[in-house]
């Protein structure tokens, strides 16, 4: 780390950086980064059941003078948010419940574990910054004008439980909560909003492209650009604007340059790692089908789960640009892995262990 990057960073390299969700996709990359930018203090929050290789690869992160304590509990417990927060400096929250299809669960794991982190770190005084890692998946992208940027100015969803989806209603709860308590309690944060984070460890095609649940792939996105950000460069921004000065209070957007269309990803990945029949669905004609199964898991009063509703499709399937601007001007990020070898080491690591689209 240079003298410029310390005098802008909010804490020395000796103080005590805490990673929720370290042995995660993004958190293992993060620790890394921070590392690499001089930090030598780390505390890793894991789970006794993480699994072990991504944790190994944690402890495989020491380098020399540098600590990097791992910490086994869990969110969900008082006691266990209060031994991680203890002499804290900065929180790095990227714990959350990502997989989970439920909605308790997903609520559980995003929404309680961030309402005890952020009460035990009102216990200690020593916190600067508390980091919290939210998603594109709270932005709404109703009421827009076609094409418009999405971007930090792009308002949240309203009626998040009427999206269908049990991971963005909890992302949203997630981030109601953390203003509440930033408001309530002084707390100094800051919230981090990546794209699609894809890499190494996150094989699957995301569902901003398409959906294969019905046995054949169908190609929702078309021409529209995918918000991909590289596992690396994301974890950067993440570490970048905890880091800086003047950050408080503000929301980050994340997204690499050059995005490619949806078409265009969707044709690399099947010369490079697998082919398999896909069907493009036109814009109108998803729309309609969003409407009418909408209605009908109205209608049905549960029969069919609100899966596909309008809300969902606005957010997933309209046509939008996205824009890394502020976190360019400013943390001075830029994403240092470009997209055609972010794609060269995803596509590689999709052919080494590949899974269904
Ligand atoms: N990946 C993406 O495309 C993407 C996009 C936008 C935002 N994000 C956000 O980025 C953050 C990190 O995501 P990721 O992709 O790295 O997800 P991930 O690989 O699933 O990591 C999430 C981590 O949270 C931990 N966790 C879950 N519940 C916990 C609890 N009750 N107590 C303690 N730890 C708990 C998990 O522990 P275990 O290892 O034990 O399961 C896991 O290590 C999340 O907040 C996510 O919402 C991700």
């Amino acid at each position: 780390m240079g003298q410029t990057e310390r005098d802008a960073f909010i804490i020395g390299s000796d103080e005590l950086i805490l990673v929720t969700g370290a042995s995660g996709f993004i958190g293992s990359r993060l620790v890394s980064c921070l590392l690499n930018l001089g930090f030598l203090n780390l505390r890793c929050f894991v789970r006794p059941s993480s699994e072990v290789t991504r944790v190994e690869v944690l402890t495989g992160c020491r380098r020399d003078g540098a600590r990097v304590e791992l910490v086994e509990g869990n969110l969900l417990s008082r006691e266990d948010c209060n031994a991680a927060t203890k002499d804290v400096a900065i929180i790095y929250h990227l714990a959350a419940g990502r997989g989970e299809k439920s909605y308790p669960d997903a609520f559980l794991n995003s929404v309680v574990t961030t309402r005890n982190l952020l009460e035990a770190s009102i216990r200690d005084q020593c916190l600067r910054q508390f980091v919290n890692v939210s998603s594109f998946a709270v932005y709404t992208n109703t009421k827009k004008p076609r094409w418009r940027v999405l971007d930090e100015s792009c308002p949240v969803e309203k009626h998040p439980e009427l999206r269908g989806d049990a991971y963005s209603f909890a992302k949203v709860k997630q981030d109601e909560i953390v203003a509440e308590y930033a408001r309530k309690f002084g707390i100094p944060c800051v919230t981090v909003r990546p794209g699609h984070v894809y890499g190494p460890g996150n094989e699957p095609i995301t569902g901003r492209v398409g959906i294969g649940t019905f046995g054949v792939f169908l190609h929702l996105a078309g021409s529209n650009a995918i918000p991909f950000t590289y596992v690396d460069n994301c974890a950067e921004a993440i570490a970048l604007v905890g880091l800086t000065k003047g950050t408080d209070g503000e929301v980050f957007n994340v997204v690499d340059d050059d995005l490619p269309s949806s078409r265009n990803f969707l044709r690399l990945y099947k010369q490079q790692v697998r082919r398999f029949r896909s069907i493009y669905v036109p814009h109108s004609l998803s729309y309609v089908l969003c409407y009418l199964w909408e209605q009908y898991a109205k209608w049905s009063k549960g029969q069919l789960p609100p899966t596909f509703n309008r809300l969902r499709w606005h957010a997933n399937w309209r046509k939008t640009r996205y824009s890394n601007e502020k976190l360019k001007m400013r943390v001075g990020w830029k994403p240092k892995v470009p997209m055609a070898e972010g794609f060269k080491r995803y596509f590689e690591a999709c052919r080494n262990g590949v899974r269904d689209a």
